[in-house]
């Protein structure tokens, strides 16, 4: 029977232990002859810490306990799922995917498993083409995931983007179901804007070609976000035939708290009902929105029958929506 909705049955997430506080990174930075503060930090992103793996830690190390507590809060066991779909940016191989190496770590087989790379709107992404699949019959139970181990990425002798980001990971298990639920999505990309957010190397010839490390026009993309969440947040509240004021939590992509309240306040949204954990997570990007939303769940913040509006932005540049029915 194929379900008329698919609704978040459980969250959870997994942050690595090894904590940097802003003034661990100035210290970390000044070794190198590269100059911070905890004031700049706090004051331009809201940034205190982040979370950083240790070395051989992967993505699908972190994706393991975020995905097993997901479980747990749903009351399923791995073998009911029959969908696994990792956002990431941050792969443990070129391939197979992340999704696969997660699937085995879970010891399960046979459900189709993969991974979707939108940089930080990645979770969006993902959580939309798993409600896709559930209302189209195509699978009934879904892990639906955002891990990144972006330290990896990351120019310590640039400081305009190395204090931003940090680790960890986030998981829903998504079901079919007949009440809401996910209620209207919408995604975007504009590929004109690839070079403001990039990564641009890759393997060739048994080699990295080009340079692997992160770069950032934060400028470019801080303009560029902040236009195009209000309009993703208002898309989907039409399409669902909703307005802001039905809106009981605003859990946007953590990378400033400037982006952040600037949107709720566009939205017309007091500053209560914004999930903020980019404080103590910097940006993880596909992560940062299940993390967010797990630690608002676990807090007591976010209550069955809330109404949510989820956000991502970031590389591509891509952007999008989820508004649900928790
Ligand atoms: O995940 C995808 C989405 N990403 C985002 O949404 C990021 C969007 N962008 C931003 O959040 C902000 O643009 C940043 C946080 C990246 C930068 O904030 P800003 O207010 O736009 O600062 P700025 O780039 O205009 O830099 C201001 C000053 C510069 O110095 P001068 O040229 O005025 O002398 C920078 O060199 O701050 C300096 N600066 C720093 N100083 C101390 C830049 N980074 C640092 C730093 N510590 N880490």
């Amino acid at each position: 029977m194929v379900a008329r909705y698919s609704r978040i049955a459980g969250t959870g997430s997994h942050l690595p232990p090894r904590r940097l506080s802003n003034d661990d990174m100035t210290a970390m930075l000044a070794q190198r002859g590269v100059e911070t503060s905890d004031a700049w930090i706090v004051e331009r992103t809201g940034i205190r810490a982040r979370h950083f793996a240790d070395d051989g830690v992967m993505c699908s190390d972190l994706a393991l306990p975020a995905a097993q507590a997901a479980l747990a809060a749903a009351g399923r066991r791995a073998d009911e799922i029959d969908l696994i779909v990792v956002a990431t940016s941050t792969p443990d191989m070129v391939f197979p995917s992340t999704a696969c190496i997660l699937q085995a770590k879970l010891g399960i087989a046979g459900c189709a498993a993969f991974d979707v790379q939108a940089v930080c709107s990645g979770f969006v992404y993902a959580l939309t083409v798993a409600d896709a699949m559930i209302r189209a019959g195509s699978a009934r139970c879904a892990l639906v995931v955002g891990s990144e181990v972006f330290s990896r990425l990351l120019d310590f002798n640039d400081r305009t983007t190395c204090v931003l980001f940090g680790d960890g990971a986030g998981a829903v298990v998504l079901e079919a179901s007949d009440e809401p639920g996910l209620l209207a999505s919408s995604l975007h990309a504009d590929g004109r804007h690839v070079g403001v957010l990039c990564t641009p190397g890759t393997v060739s010839g048994g080699k990295v070609s080009g340079d692997p490390l992160l770069k950032m026009d934060g400028q470019a993309v801080f303009k560029l976000a902040v236009g195009v969440l209000e309009s993703a947040a208002r898309e989907v509240l039409a399409k669902a035939g909703r307005t802001e004021a039905d809106l009981d939590w605003l859990v946007p992509h953590q990378a400033n708290i400037r982006i952040m309240l600037g949107t709720a306040k566009k939205l017309k949204l007091s500053p209560d009902k914004l999930v903020a954990t980019v404080a103590e997570h910097g940006n993880t990007s596909a992560a940062s929105v299940p993390l967010a939303l797990d630690h608002a769940v676990r807090a007591g913040q976010i209550k069955r029958g809330d109404t949510l509006l989820l956000e991502g932005v970031g590389g591509g540049f891509t952007w999008g929506a989820v508004l649900l029915d928790y």
